[in-house]
């Protein structure tokens, strides 16, 4: 359906061009160096995470008050959904109190591109169920970029649940753009059917990792082990987890990712998840400074 509105959102990350990824890296540099903060005083940015959150909502929070914006948090178990509101009546209502912008997490996938149709204010998906979570894999490009100088041909292992995993489809959509090179590795009932269409070359070894430049670990979702995908987490652990041996294997100079939360002992041990090769940490903060950029840019109609 086409919509009804001219407003730009932040949905996925599969129609950003290279020089748009470049415009949002570019500002979110610049608020790293601190060049421009409180730009947007007497914003309303609309919080509605129906999914739980750490990282995500952290550093949109930190973002905005960075930029001098006011956040209404809405939780769903503080707001009026709990008494049977839609998504698309909360958000009509919370934009009749002066909300400019919305930051949405939910387990439904497309439930954005949906209510994106009904509103005609900007909505930044914070990931919505196996879809998208376009942020995360702009901080991800961001740190690499930051890292490396440009990911152009650099050798990216992506491994674990890439079936269930919003944070695959983003970073592939990104990387792919960036120019890097992207092997999937996991078990046969984690890579989806047609992956390779998206670009990406597939891998059932995790010694893959061992050519790589860029490893990036993906969270073992528990309630997919539940559905028998996976015989044991024990067992997968042993298969494809990074274990301190690998630190010895892998190339010196390859970094190693993890989009948070960590299982450690899982997908990732502990040893690695501090190792000298981790990134995790600079992700996290990185996460600040991509939301502002993104905020700023979709508020001014830049993106
Ligand atoms: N990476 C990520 O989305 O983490 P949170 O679920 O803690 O926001």
């Amino acid at each position: 359906m086409q919509s009804l509105y001219k407003t730009s959102h932040l949905l996925d990350t599969e129609h950003l061009s290279h020089k748009e990824l470049n415009l949002i890296f570019d500002l979110a540099r610049k608020f790293k160096n601190n060049d421009t903060l409180g730009t947007h005083r007497g914003t309303n940015v609309g919080f509605l995470f129906h999914e739980a959150s750490t990282r995500t909502k952290g550093s949109f929070l930190i973002a905005c008050k960075n930029l001098g914006i006011n956040v209404l948090d809405l939780s769903p178990q503080n707001s009026s959904f709990v008494k049977g509101e839609s998504l698309v009546d909360t958000a009509e209502n919370l934009i009749a109190l002066g909300v400019n912008l919305f930051v949405i997490r939910h387990n439904q996938s497309g439930i954005m591109n949906y209510l994106s149709e009904k509103i005609d204010v900007p909505i930044i998906n914070g990931g919505d169920g196996m879809h998208a979570h376009p942020t995360q894999a702009l901080l991800d490009a961001f740190t690499l970029i930051e890292h490396f100088g440009s990911i152009e041909n650099k050798k990216v292992s992506i491994i674990g649940d890439i079936k269930h995993s919003r944070v695959a489809r983003s970073n592939i959509h990104t990387l792919k753009t960036l120019g890097a090179e992207i092997t999937v590795i996991g078990p046969k009932t984690f890579i989806p059917i047609g992956i390779e269409k998206m670009g990406v070359n597939i891998s059932y070894s995790l010694d893959t990792i061992l050519e790589s430049d860029i490893i990036m670990a993906l969270r073992i979702q528990k309630e997919r082990q539940l559905s028998g995908l996976i015989p044991s987490f024990s067992d997968y652990a042993s298969c494809y987890g990074i274990k301190e041996k690998h630190l010895t294997e892998i190339k010196s100079e390859a970094v190693i990712m993890h989009p948070g939360p960590v299982n450690r002992g899982i997908e990732i041990s502990g040893k690695v998840a501090d190792s000298k090769n981790s990134l995790i940490l600079e992700q996290t903060t990185n996460g600040i400074f991509i939301r502002m950029a993104v905020i700023s840019l979709l508020l001014e109609g830049n993106l």
